[in-house]
């Protein structure tokens, strides 16, 4: 079943990487130097990305019904807006819950009773706000089952909300600038892998999770390789897979992105292009389920699991992290 929905990404991906053969003549082919590409304005809050990042491992629109492992963003949209609620106060609601979660707070007790109360993470209040900005100003991304739902669960109490401006009709993918095609594909391969481990770890177990990234963590970039002209893959400069040691020039641009979140500035994807080819980059960083295999060893990675990972890899380098590090990069080429 997950293999599946992993094929079913594959061959989207596909299906946008044949598209880009069709934009060779975009201008970029006279471009010959790193650049931060500007994405275009229905990417462009910051909000948006922020949500997708930091959120979206578990607030997912695309998981299920029955695979939640928490309510979507509308849900949480309807249940802290209505008529008079202004952009401010929505923002304060947002952050005064994330700061420092507790069933108390909850306007939520269904989902409290249900997922658990949200996880405590570090979160940052500036980006926080920019997330609830987005989600006021916004029709965000919701589940085909989420308004039938909302309206039957609470017996017509709770009203389904999701106001705002439509992010419009994406361009089509032959107007998607290289960087946006880069980001779109990283962003749905994470979510998948994201979505994959995180649904291991709650069936299974994170020991027997590790397995699974051990076998399927490569097949999924592979594939990539044999699609048409692309290829993807997971680099980092402490590697846990030996085959994943990022070389000298995407050390440097590990580096680059290291700094930006080091010093809490925006980053946007690094592209980079020599005669019609692209390269994109784009960095993969830490939350806090990372943790329980690629933070401090016998802390936050329990003893067993650890031994299952230095079983399967003997250099492994990847621990000792905290949440909203930089793990390593995504590196895409395609034409
Ligand atoms: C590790 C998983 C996880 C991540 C990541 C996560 N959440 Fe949650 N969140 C949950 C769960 C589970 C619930 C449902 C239980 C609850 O309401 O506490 C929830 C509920 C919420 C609620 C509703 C609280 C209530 O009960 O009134 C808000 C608001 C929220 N999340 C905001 C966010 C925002 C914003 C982000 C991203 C910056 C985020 N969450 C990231 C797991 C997560
Ligand atoms: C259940 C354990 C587990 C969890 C949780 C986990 N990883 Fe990993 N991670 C692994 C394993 C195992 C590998 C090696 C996969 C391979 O052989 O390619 C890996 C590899 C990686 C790589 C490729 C580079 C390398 O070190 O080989 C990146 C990047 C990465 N993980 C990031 C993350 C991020 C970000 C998170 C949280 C969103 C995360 N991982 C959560 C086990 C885990």
């Amino acid at each position: 079943m997950r293999i599946f929905q992993l094929i079913t990404v594959i061959g989207f991906a596909s299906v946008i990487f044949t598209s880009c053969k069709n934009s060779k003549n975009s201008g970029y082919a006279s471009h010959n130097a790193i650049e931060n590409t500007p994405v275009s304005d229905s990417m462009k809050h910051s909000g948006k990305k922020l949500m997708e990042t930091q959120c979206y491992v578990c607030h997912n629109p695309n998981t299920s019904h029955d695979a939640r492992i928490a309510p979507p963003m509308v849900a949480i949209k309807s249940h802290y807006l209505n008529e008079n609620t202004t952009k401010e106060e929505f923002a304060d609601a947002i952050w005064k819950f994330v700061q420092k979660p507790s069933k108390e707070k909850s306007k939520m007790r269904g989902a409290v009773r249900r997922f658990g109360v949200m996880p405590y993470q570090a979160f940052n209040e500036e980006e926080i706000r920019q997330i609830a900005d987005y989600m006021y100003d916004y029709e965000i991304d919701e589940p085909e089952w989420f308004k039938k739902h909302i309206e039957e669960e609470s017996k017509g109490k709770m009203k389904y909300r999701n106001d705002g401006k439509k992010i419009g009709a994406p361009h089509s993918e032959e107007k998607k600038t290289p960087a946006e095609r880069g980001l779109e594909y990283a962003l749905n391969t994470k979510k998948e892998l994201g979505k994959n481990l995180m649904g291991a770890i709650q069936k299974k177990g994170t020991v027997e999770a590790v397995t699974f990234c051990n076998v399927h963590a490569y097949p999924i970039t592979d594939s990539m390789a044999t699609a048409q002209n692309a290829t993807i893959k997971r680099v980092s400069d402490k590697p846990r897979n030996p085959k994943n040691q990022a070389n000298t020039k995407e050390l440097k641009i590990i580096e680059q992105f290291k700094k930006a979140i080091a010093n809490g500035e925006d980053y946007q994807p690094v592209t980079e292009v020599e005669n019609g080819h692209n390269t994109f980059y784009y960095p993969i960083t830490t939350n806090s389920m990372c943790l329980q295999c690629h933070g401090i060893p016998n802390k936050t990675i329990q003893t067993e699991v650890l031994t299952t990972i230095i079983d399967l890899y003997p250099n492994d380098k990847a621990t000792g992290y905290d949440i909203n590090e930089v793990r390593g990069i995504w590196v895409l080429n395609f034409e």
